[in-house]
């Protein structure tokens, strides 16, 4: 259903549309600089860039993106860039709410959200219980959000558990770990996506991406749009997962 939506899927006749798709949205700053704009504009392109993606991944029956948006070494940015950040984010969760609504996309936000104050926490609240009953796309936002840190969170939060006597040292298997961790409940990305031309995963989903494919698409995030996710698809549907086991 969802590859029948996808022009470019129908076409190479593929079908294998991933379930989750996590996209690290690098090159917002590089983009602005090329256009000789200061970095917040950037940004704010790199904000209807998601826009564009997330309404993209819902008409390619994609049912869960993760959206990597503020990393937890971001905070190591000037106090300016990360105020305009925050503004920003602020902004398109008020403006944004009713067409995720009418869009049926459900919001959540991982990584560590107080860190950006009483005013966002709110709007993410709001945001996140307005969007509550969407059921045609899960979409993530990671802010503040570093696979390190959520998975000393975890691991603090067991030992603390079993130093309380509610939980057995030996019950703690894969399973239960990742029950901890800010994705609790939900599928393991299948596909990362980074643009901008860097390879790397700048602490992203790290227990979550044990098996996800990965695609580098050399294009900077505000240019993003329906073709470019189409062929990062499209490239995933080609790939041979094997999870360990022999090639077929
Ligand atoms: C991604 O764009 C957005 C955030 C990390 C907040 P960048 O701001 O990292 O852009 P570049 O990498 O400097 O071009
Ligand atoms: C990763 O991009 C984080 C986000 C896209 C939010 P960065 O631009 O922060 O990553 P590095 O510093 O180049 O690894
Ligand atoms: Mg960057």
């Amino acid at each position: 259903m969802g590859a029948a939506a996808n022009p470019a899927l129908a076409a190479g006749g593929a079908t294998a549309v991933p379930r989750h798709v996590g996209i690290i949205m690098d090159g917002n700053g590089r983009w602005a600089a090329a256009r000789g704009l200061p970095r917040a504009l950037g940004h704010k392109a790199g904000a209807e860039a998601a826009r564009r993606a997330i309404e993209a991944a819902a008409e390619a029956g994609i049912g869960w993106l993760t959206l990597f948006a503020f990393s937890s070494e971001n905070w190591r940015r000037p106090p300016d860039e990360v105020q305009d950040l925050t503004l920003l984010m602020r902004h398109y969760l008020n403006t944004e709410v009713a067409r995720l609504v009418r869009e049926g996309v459900r919001l959540r936000v991982i990584g560590e959200r107080e860190r950006f104050g009483p005013e966002l926490v709110r709007a993410i609240e709001r945001a996140e219980a307005a969007t509550a009953s969407g059921t045609r796309l899960n979409l993530n936002v990671a802010l503040s959000y570093g696979g390190r840190a959520e998975i000393a969170s975890a691991a603090r939060e067991i030992a603390r558990r079993v130093a309380a006597g509610e939980l057995d040292a030996d019950a703690v298997d894969e399973r239960m770990f990742g029950g901890f961790l800010g994705t609790a409940g939900m599928p393991d990305p299948d596909l990362i996506i980074r643009t901008s031309g860097e390879q790397r995963i700048s602490n992203f989903l790290l227990w979550q991406a044990a098996y996800a494919e990965f695609v580098f698409q050399d294009v900077l995030w505000p240019d993003y749009g329906a073709a470019h996710l189409a062929d990062a698809v499209t490239e995933f549907s080609r790939r041979d997962r094997r999870f360990g086991a022999r090639a077929a």
